[in-house]
């Protein structure tokens, strides 16, 4: 049976960061505010965000989240706040790794051992309390999603904690609020969204459905990207964007995702590469060594991202993938694994996250040791 499931309320809006206040006392009354280093401190959305909720004489709390990647003891940290300070809705603001570290504590708050969640892959059984998601950056679709991927950088450990019960309540995508990511951020993070959105298209858990979705998706993202990245105040490129990483969370939450992503999160927590850099040095990779398992959709993928027809449909899937790759040439993303340090050293871990990956079974080519050997020594 094919289900399609998403229960989040989304405001697709320009300048709906406003309408915050408002959505928030629909669902609580003290809030606590989770966010990234750079947003909410260097570009003066502090203070905006304290003003809004000021007027409307709501209580709340920030916590920064201490990297740039969701750590589970910020996870534990605010659920201590939560208790502590009787917190009953959770607002992220930011990046993906806010809005996880945000999902994973408003989630698992109420678990009577929390921790288990992570370590042991326990599914949440509780309810947790509500939470708003308001994305600053186009990528990772965390604001639609019921699953927070969380590390722990001294076990060499990153996973994801999914349960029903974490669905955001409310999602505001305010694409004037990605105007001031910075360049290297807005290719990484678009560059996670285009592989969200084609894997969710290849997926052997794909549905007409998702498919619809997941090509819209790749063609916002793929025609749009290099404005946003290039112009940053391109308001009209940054919302097809961040509309199309949310519409590719949607059919990725659904159909579920693919080899770039069973293999992304080790090699990223392993040699510390950012989540979208391994996606775009993997994705046109993995599209290639997938190409017979999927021609028909990766050809379908091409004419979306280039509006080009060729006779032999290998032809035109190869196509796709070159212009792919252009794409992240002109972003400087056409990096190696050797760059951030990869070998072989650790091939057999990541032959064995990468096999035991959700992600993994449903790419469309079948992954054995092999392949993610394969896949993994031509990225390095
Ligand atoms: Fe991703």
């Amino acid at each position: 049976m094919k289900e399609f499931i998403n229960p989040v309320k989304i405001i697709d809006e320009i300048d709906s960061f406003y309408r915050l206040p408002g959505i928030t006392l629909n669902v609580g009354a003290k809030v606590l505010i989770v966010h990234g280093k750079n947003f909410l401190y260097h570009y003066g959305h502090k203070e905006k965000v304290e003003t809004i909720f000021n007027e409307q004489n709501i209580p709340y709390l920030f916590y920064a989240i201490k990297g740039f990647e969701a750590d589970i003891n910020d996870v534990m940290s605010c659920i201590e706040i939560i208790k502590k300070e009787s917190i009953d809705v959770v607002v992220g603001i930011g990046g993906g790794s806010v809005i996880d570290v945000a999902k994973a504590s408003s989630g698992i708050c109420n678990e009577r051992e929390p921790l288990k969640c992570f370590h042991e892959d326990i599914t949440p059984i509780s309810k947790g309390i509500p939470l708003i998601t308001v994305p600053t950056t186009a990528g990772s679709g965390a604001e639609v999603t019921p699953n927070a991927v969380i590390s722990d950088f001294d076990k060499n450990i990153k996973k994801s904690i999914r349960s029903d019960y974490m669905y955001p309540k409310y999602a505001l995508l305010d694409a004037r609020l990605t105007e001031t990511a910075p360049q290297n951020v807005t290719a990484a993070s678009g560059a996670d969204a285009l592989a969200q959105a084609i894997e969710a298209f290849v997926s052997i858990g794909s549905t007409e459905k998702t498919d619809e979705l997941s090509k819209k998706a790749i063609q916002l993202i793929g025609k749009s990207l290099i404005d946003a990245y290039k112009r940053p105040m391109d308001l009209a490129a940054r919302k097809n964007v961040l509309t199309g990483s949310n519409l590719a969370a949607l059919a990725f939450s659904n159909s579920r995702l693919g080899a770039v992503h069973g293999m992304a999160h080790c090699i990223g927590v392993r040699y510390r590469i950012s989540h979208g850099m391994v996606c775009a040095i993997l994705l046109p990779v993995v599209m290639e060594h997938n190409l017979d398992s999927a021609l028909e959709k990766y050809a379908e993928i091409s004419y979306v991202l280039t509006n080009k027809t060729y006779s032999n449909k290998k032809e035109q899937a190869i196509s796709g993938i070159n212009y792919i790759r252009k794409l992240f040439r002109h972003m400087e993303l056409d990096k190696k694994l050797s760059n951030f340090g990869a070998t072989t050293e650790h091939i057999d871990e990541i032959i064995e996250k990468s096999l035991k990956s959700s992600s993994m079974k449903h790419n469309p080519r079948m992954f054995d040791k092999k392949d993610v050997i394969y896949v993994f020594e031509r990225c390095l």
